[in-house]
């Protein structure tokens, strides 16, 4: 198994492009299924979890190739409606095939996917919606089990905003007979993302960006064109990394309205962030101010940005809170980030994060994707090496982390294993 070596020390300078974002290709991938025809997506991030969608698209009888950004889906002969176990239990969102499925075929077999490395996270939303929309729906030896006539629009109202769900309700309605409303939907702009590659296919929906969505079905939708979202998220994560190391970075390639909560609590602690055009400069002040983040749908700040954070966190002048209210459990990089040094304590969804003069290098797990983020993170400021082994998760959702963050000016290599 690869491992990623880290020499903490050096400033990062110079500039660096931000790829597509996973969490917006990964559900359009799944909505290519709802019509037959060859799909063209753009900007597509060369990722783990990218081809495992891909993989799960083809046991589905999708014909998929992706090169150099360009992704080209061919659902022609999508007429398989089960998606394995094998393919599933490696990645939560394979979940969004489910209502695509179920809206073109009028079934569905989607294995449950289970644990991960922070909670249980189930799949209830995901089949309040399809039921819902008029679906039968079991769950049958580990397996979501869902048939219909066809879908019948309807109102779905969700007890707390679902990134996932609002997606597997969006589109299965786009084909529903008649005129749907998902109430306290997600807003997070990878729901925007969808609603825009829908309507490119001929659905029609308004209300996204809001809690009200609404889609008025349609018979028939057809194969689109898209180009993919940058990642606010990756784009967050280079940020902390030109912060933490007093660095001097320009980000490009970004929707700079899609990381307004990152950019506040940044300049918050003390980080000098200017718009050069589209793009972003953000120099560090290496040894911030302490702040608090609380973790909320969006727009507030994203669960997914914490555990890079806290990294930051780790070195600030002062005591951070961070409470993370999407998930009670999701601070497996805790103990890891305090074999380099820091002085982190937590209590249920609540790290507390004293800062620390000085953190030095160790060996550390990466437990999750964004959890081998922050200690890639740490790395970059910890004195002497840190190895970061089981990078597998990395490699589910950064392009090539290593070779970006080193043409910044980081000592970072990756070792093959
Ligand atoms: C998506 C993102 C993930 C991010 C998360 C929260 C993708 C591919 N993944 O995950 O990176 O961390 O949003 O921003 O886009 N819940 C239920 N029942 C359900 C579904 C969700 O109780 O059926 C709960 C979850 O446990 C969680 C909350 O709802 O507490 C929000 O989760 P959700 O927005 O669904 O996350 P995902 O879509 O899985």
């Amino acid at each position: 198994m690869d491992k990623i070596l880290v020499e903490g020390g050096p400033r990062l300078e110079g500039e660096v492009r931000i790829s597509g974002a996973k969490n917006a290709a990964l559900p359009i991938m799944a909505a290519t299924l709802l019509a037959p025809g060859v799909h063209n997506l753009k900007n597509a991030p060369s990722l783990v979890d990218v081809r495992t969608m891909g993989k799960l698209l083809g046991v589905l009888g999708a014909d998929v190739d992706h090169h150099d950004h360009s992704l080209t889906i061919d659902t022609k002969n999508c007429n398989e409606h089960e998606a394995p176990y094998e393919l599933v239990k490696q990645m939560r969102a394979s979940i969004c095939v489910l209502g695509p499925l179920l809206a073109r075929h009028g079934r569905a077999r989607v294995s449950l996917p289970g644990g991960c490395a922070w909670g249980p996270r189930p799949v209830d939303f995901h089949v309040k919606a399809m039921k819902d929309l008029g679906a039968d729906v079991k769950l049958e030896h580990g397996y979501v089990v869902a048939e219909c006539r066809r879908l019948t629009g309807a109102t779905i109202q969700f007890d707390i905003p679902s990134v996932g769900a609002t997606e597997n309700a969006m589109a299965a309605a786009s084909l529903a007979k008649g005129r749907s409303v998902i109430e306290n939907a997600a807003r997070e702009p990878e729901i925007g993302a969808l609603a825009s590659f829908l309507r490119a296919m001929g659905a029609r929906i308004t209300g996204d960006g809001t809690d009200a969505i609404v889609i008025e079905g349609v018979d028939e939708l057809f194969a689109a064109d898209f180009e993919i979202i940058p990642d606010r998220i990756e784009a967050g994560t280079f940020m902390v990394a030109a912060a933490i190391t007093g660095g001097d970075v320009l980000i490009t390639g970004i929707r700079k309205e899609h990381c307004a909560a990152v950019i506040m609590k940044l300049k918050e602690m003390g980080a000098e962030i200017t718009e050069e055009g589209a793009d972003l400069r953000v120099k560090g002040p290496m040894w911030g101010r302490a702040v608090n983040v609380t973790t909320a749908p969006y727009p507030g700040f994203p669960t997914d940005m914490q555990a890079q954070f806290m990294a930051l966190m780790t070195i600030a002048d002062g005591t951070s809170v961070i409470t993370d209210t999407i998930y009670a459990d999701r601070f497996a990089h805790v103990p890891e980030l305090n074999r380099l040094g820091a002085d982190v304590g937590t209590d249920r969804n609540v790290a507390i994060v004293s800062g620390v003069k000085k953190l030095s290098g160790a060996k550390v797990m990466a437990t999750d994707l964004r959890a081998s983020a922050a200690l890639i993170l740490t790395g970059l400021i910890a004195e002497g090496e840190t190895e970061v082994s089981r990078v597998y998760h990395i490699d589910r959702g950064y392009e090539s982390i290593e070779k970006k963050l080193a043409g910044l000016g980081a000592k970072i290599r990756r070792v093959k294993g």
